[in-house]
């Protein structure tokens, strides 16, 4: 068996929406196999090309290649009618994918009384102050059904015949706990509006495990798009304010059936300040004029709810935890021109405790992170700006002494800086792995 692939993973370091889109659009060309392994329909990467914009959700972001394959992992959930909808958008832009699209027949479906109970849940939630801010697209009950040995796989499609009897278990405890007053379709409705979304896609069925472990013997490149981020992770995340499955690195290897010898890479993504949507600690917040011109700055509403971004400055802990859990090699920073113009530019260096005492690890308990306060240090902004430019050097001295700053702080070199939207606003670092890869 050869080995001689170099296999990449894109992975977020702080709490989504790191710019992972763009990279993964970036690095594509140079890969045969673009793979989602983990998330759903909560995702929102966006590419800029020629200052247009495409916002994809479920489908891999080399969609835009035509030399790149794109296989959806076993460790997705997918939402049918949000992923027709998505290929008919690419279809507008005269992109066909489907005859380079693989669908995992062991990635689970994302389905109505899903939906229902992610929304029933946070409502209800909400009402005792315990909301966690979900997407609302049904992904934690998808995942809940697939533990819960009542989820529906993609390969069930393939046998029309079976897929009620497959249904009716998951639906009937969705219904007994919203109530007989719940608006749900019925399980026929269901199961046809499946099947006609899966027509088109039924030759796009297959074992996606056999078909990376196969271009991984032939030596074949393969990029793996992460989605969310480590501080979503479910094991190693802000629990519970997080997504239901591992979108860090052990989730990859569950999400697509190959073994980690199969990975080579791992670029770890960051923004140059920190954003979060939905509840949860951040102690990186500002909830001042500085967050809200963050915000503005940097478009920080979600790509897919459209919810404003709660900003802070960058933070070094949770993002040097995130490259430990993750194994990173190298950190794009993305966003940089977001900060030009700012008189002064922070990183949260640390947490301290009630008692101003230094913190090492990041707390596992959420009541654990009410009492922490960051310690920021405060560094000279520049008003040369950065947007465009494409060599580090070029950067202005103070977002450089930025940068190194930050480096420092999360004990992990930077491989790539990104000072804009479109693909050629960014800098690549020389001699770092990346360089040979975005040449
Ligand atoms: P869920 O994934 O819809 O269950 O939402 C759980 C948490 O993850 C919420 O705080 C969401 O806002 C957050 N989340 C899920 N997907 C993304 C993403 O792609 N970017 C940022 N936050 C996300």
């Amino acid at each position: 068996m050869s080995r001689a692939s170099e296999n990449l993973a894109v992975l977020g370091l702080q709490w989504g929406d790191e710019g992972k889109g763009k990279l993964v659009d970036l690095l594509a060309p140079r890969y045969r196999h673009v793979v989602r392994f983990q998330g759903g329909n909560n995702a929102g990467h966006t590419v800029v090309v020629d200052g247009q914009s495409l916002a994809l959700h479920q489908v891999p972001s080399g969609a835009l290649h035509p030399g790149c394959f794109l296989v959806v992992g076993s460790g997705v959930v997918l939402n049918l009618d949000v992923f027709e909808q998505e290929l008919s958008r690419l279809r507008d832009r005269g992109i066909d994918v489907t005859s380079r699209l693989l669908l995992s027949d062991k990635a689970h479906l994302i389905l109505p009384h899903h939906i229902a109970l992610d929304v029933w849940r946070e409502e209800r939630a909400h009402k005792v102050g315990a909301k966690i801010g979900t997407t609302g697209r049904g992904i934690g009950p998808a995942y809940e059904m697939k533990a819960a040995r009542m989820g529906l796989r993609v390969g069930d499609l393939k046998h029309p015949d079976v897929l009620a009897e497959r249904i009716r278990p998951g639906y009937d405890e969705v219904r007994l706990r919203l109530g007989s007053g719940a608006e749900l379709p019925t399980i026929e409705a269901i199961v046809e509006n499946l099947l006609k979304a899966i027509e088109p896609l039924l030759g796009c069925i297959g074992n996606a495990q056999a078909h990376l472990q196969d271009a991984w013997a032939k030596g074949e490149q393969i990029l793996f798009e992460g989605a969310q981020a480590a501080l979503l992770d479910l094991d190693h995340g802000t629990y519970p304010f997080v997504t239901s499955s591992n979108c860090s690195l052990g989730g990859l290897f569950t999400g697509t059936g190959l073994p980690p010898k199969a990975l080579h890479r791992i670029l770890g993504v960051a923004k140059a300040y920190t954003t979060r949507v939905g509840a949860g600690p951040m102690v990186s917040e500002l909830t001042n004029a500085t967050g809200d011109h963050l915000r503005e700055a940097g478009r920080e509403y979600g790509t897919t709810t459209g919810r404003p971004r709660r900003c802070g400055w960058f933070d070094a802990p949770i993002t040097a935890h995130a490259c430990r859990t993750n194994g990173v090699d190298g950190l794009a920073i993305m966003k940089l021109d977001v900060l030009d113009g700012m008189a002064e530019v922070g990183i949260v260096v640390g947490y301290l405790d009630a008692h101003g005492h230094p913190v090492g690890q990041l707390p596992s308990c959420a009541a654990e992170w009410a009492d922490l306060q960051p310690d920021v240090r405060m560094y000279k902004g520049w008003q040369t700006p950065t947007r465009g430019v494409t060599d580090h050097q070029q950067l202005p001295a103070e977002a450089q002494a930025y940068l190194d700053a930050l480096a420092e702080a999360v004990e992990m070199p930077i491989v790539y800086v990104s000072t804009g939207p479109d693909r050629a606003e960014g800098c690549v670092y020389p001699g770092t792995f990346l360089e040979p890869l975005l040449a």
